[in-house]
């Protein structure tokens, strides 16, 4: 049987009782739609009830007080939502005549409608045949089909989004949409999803193959951290600068590098001169400028290195021991040779 007419049989016999289901007003499916994001069925029943009692048409919702929307969400969280179903209601009034857009291209314009929401009330208040992809139908899908393609990457989205709109029934596309949902809620569970009792057990890729577990797939997003490097590079009258060796396991590992001077945020000439680091290397007075008036941005896959050179000139010192003319014999990061390439160029 078609995947279509096999999940929407199993609709018909497991479907929630839900109130926005009995209406096919375009209005109370948009309000059901916002309220559920973010948000668990139960708990948006209470609400979806004291809105529609409240306000039973949208101009009701567009004459009301931002504050007295605002007080009738509170406890749903995400308050952006109610602002936006607000601001929405007051442009349907005002643009439409308090007429609900009836295609996905016009309601996905709405403030806070995404691409789900305008496939979700396109296709079940006006039979457009748009596929809605929710957490729910990434997991049936990705499951059934054994796509191990990341739901949170764009190839993923695309993927996804595609599969749902090939195997929506376009006779009854709300139906589907719903359907999809409910199974993903019902049946085919994060956890233990009930396979024993599946009308798709037999051919279920994810079943077969033993990877109900695995699937769906989510690409894990590197937190990007950023650090505020101040490179000190010196340059004493006898020719020669401070190299140091980088230790430890960060990374770098066994490069070399200008003395530095690291700190939370980007800091000013006034504070490098407060460091520590800067009084322990210079006790005596030198000269210091800033080489790039904009500072240079490194990206590492994990990290943004937000860099400034300091060129600081001076007479002899101990600690300076490396002659410039040997510099280019040291291993160094890409960040430090790209400054010397720079620096070689404007002396
Ligand atoms: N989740 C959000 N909207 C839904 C709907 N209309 N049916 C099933 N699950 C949903």
């Amino acid at each position: 049987m078609k995947f279509s007419n096999t999940l929407i049989f199993w609709y018909l016999q497991n479907k929630r009782e839900l109130p926005w289901r009995k209406t096919k007003n375009p209005y109370f499916i948009w309000l059901s739609e916002i309220m559920l994001q973010q948000t668990r069925v139960a708990q948006g029943l209470d609400y979806y009830q004291k809105f529609t009692t409240n306000f039973p048409t949208v101009f009701d919702l567009a004459n009301a007080d931002e504050s007295t929307v605002l007080k009738m969400w509170q406890g749903l969280g995400y308050y952006s939502r109610a602002r936006n179903l607000h601001f929405s209601a007051k442009q349907i009034v005002s643009d439409f005549n308090g007429e609900f857009p009836s295609t996905f291209k016009d309601i996905i314009k709405l403030k806070g409608v995404g691409d789900y929401t305008a496939s979700a009330i396109a296709s079940i208040a006006f039979n457009e045949p748009t596929a809605v992809v929710d957490g729910n139908v990434y997991r049936v899908l990705s499951r059934y089909f054994g796509i191990n393609t990341p739901i949170n990457s764009s190839k993923g989205i695309k993927e996804f989004k595609e599969l749902a709109q090939s195997l929506i029934d376009k006779s009854q596309p709300g139906t589907f949409n719903q359907a999809i949902m409910d199974f993903g809620a019902i049946q085919c569970k994060p956890k233990k999803p009930l396979c024993m009792f599946c009308p798709f057990s037999e051919s279920c890729v994810a079943l077969q193959k033993n990877l109900i577990e695995v699937l769906p797939v989510k690409e894990k997003k590197v937190k990007v951290k950023k650090r505020y490097f101040n490179y000190l590079v010196v340059k004493t009258k006898d020719d020669k600068t401070i190299l140091t060796e980088r230790k430890g396991k960060g990374i770098w590992q066994g490069l070399y590098q200008f003395p530095l001077v690291e700190d939370t945020h980007m800091i000013t000439k006034e504070e490098l001169l407060a460091s520590d680091i800067f009084n322990e290397l210079f006790p005596n007075d030198v000269s210091i400028s800033l080489f790039n008036k904009k500072d240079i941005v490194h990206k590492l896959s994990h990290q943004h290195l937000y860099t400034q050179f300091w060129v600081i000139e001076t007479e002899q010192l101990y600690s300076a021991n490396i002659s410039w003319k040997s510099i280019e014999d040291y291993p160094v990061p890409v960040l430090i040779a790209n400054f010397l390439e720079d620096f070689k160029l404007k002396n």
